[in-house]
């Protein structure tokens, strides 16, 4: 995780690098920081605060420079403390490290895996490190190989890290030039307009406002950049061309929307998901493959010569996986199976090169997302497809197939507006599915579509059930533990529902598929254990109810997500509310709301961070 920016600029550089901060948060909020020439020397302001309260501390000092690097944390090695916050300086050799000028200035995204051999060395030579990260291991290993050119230093030093890095670096002798590189951790380019910048970012949103001329560095690419040139090579130290690294025009947002009337991004962002749903399925008007768009090959061509579906995915975007499953299997009757990318990029499994691998991911840059997808292509599945939110993101580059969800930019660390739109691409691909099995009638798609362009008005009933969820919140703020219980498609929104609380409002939650109660978790149930029920009118309501049994007679106390037939009525030890109408198959899209709305309101009463919870970062670019 962690954000980087970097500029090199004939102007002062410092009002575009916090800006670009504040906009690459989302990555991670431990602490931040600047580093800049100035005075003829490196200057760094650093703070364990977040960057709002930095720039505060930049305005009140006379902190500018034309060549720069900035920093915002999530960490890994090291507690957040000024003395681990990025930018890291190394001084040189020798003890009194601070007493001496430092020489080169870095920043870094990702993990050095051999760091502890690599410090080692390093201590060996005489330098002295001044705090726990991997990350000042890099700079005073492109210090100990500096000999005058920083570039063959910089590239000498990538040679011996193993691990993942994007960095950006730059050094007291060649204070007009910045370079960065990336093998494993997103990096872009940016271009200015001026003529007389360029910038380095994480993430191209970080330079929206400042230029739209963005370059896409590759696994193992190298960028020295001046303020009026740039130039590319690749690991091997090979000249890369414009035409391998093309300029690209990208549309990006910065993310930095207006509030409104909500108190946080991620209650404005449950309340955005009627037209989130509205423009991911803009324009639908039949069920077709070519909703799913591929760069060399027509989604048609794989979908016809594919058996099987793996999905790959982490966190709330595993949870729409598994919730897709029942689709996919129930409706296109496809075996499919889901699993989390962070373990199957490890595992020994069975390939099949008929499958068609899914990833499913919000940012597009998830590490463990990203290596499932490169592992299952080494073992010979080729047939790829992404359900992603960012057009311009690795994971687009990397399948063969994507489709864009249209949900916005999301703010809050915890997803939700994403989750939604990832179902309905899931639903589309499922139908599609169907289709090129020949196991979708034209009435069953005229059903479907009708179904699917009434979801955002079904979605805005739900939200105004937000009364009602403010009311259950107010008992769960006073509780440690929570159950969610979920049968068949609506176990995995109950999986959600879980990973919402937990996730923002540091209450342990634990969700089950109903009928496995009894196996174990009804142990935890007294009257202090508020239990949580998605119950919808389906298949499988009678099977539910009879869990619902299960818990009161063992003084549980139950809340009950409902619809208008469940027939189910509060009662002393049963809180019910009532969804406004039931959607068939598509059910969990709205049975997830009420659980976002609960997460989202017991947080607040709870007093927590709701859009940056403790420890977490929107984007999970690291292992
Ligand atoms: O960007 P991705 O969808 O790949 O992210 C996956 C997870 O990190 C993400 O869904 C995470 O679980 C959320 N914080 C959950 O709210």
């Amino acid at each position: 995780m962690c954000g980087i920016v970097g500029a090199v600029s004939t102007q002062n550089i410092v009002p575009i690098l916090v800006q670009g901060l504040s906009r690459l948060e989302y990555r991670g909020y431990d602490s931040c920081g600047v580093a800049v020439y100035a005075h003829g020397g490196l200057r760094r302001t650093r703070s364990t605060s977040r960057v709002a309260e930095l720039q505060a501390q930049i305005s009140s000092t006379h902190f500018e420079g034309n060549t720069g690097i900035a920093h915002t944390r999530w960490a890994t090695h090291g507690a957040p403390a000024v003395h681990n916050a990025h930018p890291h300086f190394s001084h040189g050799p020798g003890g009194d490290a601070d007493a001496r000028p430092g020489r080169i200035a870095l920043v870094h995204n990702g993990i050095i895996e051999n760091h502890d051999e690599l410090r080692s060395a390093l201590q060996a030579k005489g330098y002295v490190f001044q705090s726990q990260t991997d990350t000042e291991v890099i700079a005073h290993l492109i210090d100990s190989r500096y000999n005058g050119d920083l570039l063959v230093a910089v590239t000498s030093a990538l040679a011996a890290l193993r691990g993942a890095y994007a960095i950006a670096v730059f050094c007291h002798d060649w204070p007009d030039r910045l370079i960065g590189a990336r093998a494993g951790s997103p990096l872009v380019l940016g271009i200015g307009a001026d003529g007389q910048s360029h910038y380095l970012a994480s993430d191209a949103m970080a330079l929206v406002g400042v230029t739209d001329q963005i370059v896409y560095l590759e696994e193992g690419d190298v960028a020295c950049l001046q303020s009026d040139q740039y130039r590319l090579i690749n690991r091997a130290g090979a000249a890369l061309t414009p035409a391998m690294r093309p300029v690209q025009t990208v549309h990006a947002h910065s993310g930095a929307a207006e509030l409104g009337p909500y108190r946080h991004y991620m209650q404005k962002e449950i309340f955005e998901q009627p037209r989130a749903i509205a423009d991911t399925l803009q324009g639908l008007d039949s069920i077709t493959p070519t909703l799913f768009e591929g760069i060399k090959v027509s989604a048609a061509d794989v979908f016809a010569c594919i058996d099987t579906v793996l999905i790959l995915a982490c966190g709330t975007s595993y949870y729409s996986g598994c919730t897709a499953k029942y689709w996919l299997e129930s409706i296109a009757k496809i075996p499919t199976s889901v699993e989390v990318a962070s373990e199957y990029r490890y595992r020994d499994s069975v390939s099949n090169p008929r499958t068609l691998v899914v990833t499913i991911t919000q940012s597009g840059e998830t590490a463990d997302t990203l290596a499932a997808l490169r592992h299952a292509q080494s073992l010979g599945m080729t047939h790829t497809l992404t359900i992603c939110n960012v057009a311009t993101s690795a994971m687009v580059r990397e399948c063969e197939l994507s489709f864009i969800t249209r949900a916005g930019v999301e703010i809050g660390v915890a997803s939700t507006k994403a989750f939604t739109a990832q179902l309905a691409g899931l639903f589309l691909l499922t139908l599609v599915l169907a289709q090129s099995r020949a196991l979708l009638s034209r009435e069953q798609e005229a059903r479907h579509l009708m179904a699917l362009r009434h979801l955002p008005t079904a979605l805005q009933g739900v939200l105004a059930l937000e009364p009602l969820v403010i009311a259950w919140a107010q008992d769960f703020a006073a509780k440690e533990n929570a159950l969610f219980l979920g049968r068949g498609p609506h176990y995995p929104i109950a999986l959600e529902g879980a990973l919402k609380l937990k996730e923002i409002s540091y209450i342990h939650a634990e969700a089950y598929p109903a009928g496995e109660l009894k196996h174990g978790p009804l142990a935890l149930v007294t009257s202090a254990m508020p239990v949580v029920t998605v119950a919808p009118n389906d298949a499988l309501l009678e099977k539910l109810k009879s869990n619902m049994h299960e818990v009161r007679a063992r003084g549980g106390v139950l809340y009950v997500l409902a619809d208008a037939d469940s027939r189910i009525e509060s009662d002393d030890g049963l809180h019910v509310i009532r969804m406004p109408e039931h959607y068939g198959v598509l059910s969990p899209m709205l049975h997830v709301v009420p659980l976002q709305l609960l997460a989202y309101h017991t947080a607040v009463a709870r007093g927590t961070d709701v859009d940056k919870p403790r420890n977490l970062a929107k984007s999970v670019t690291v292992e």
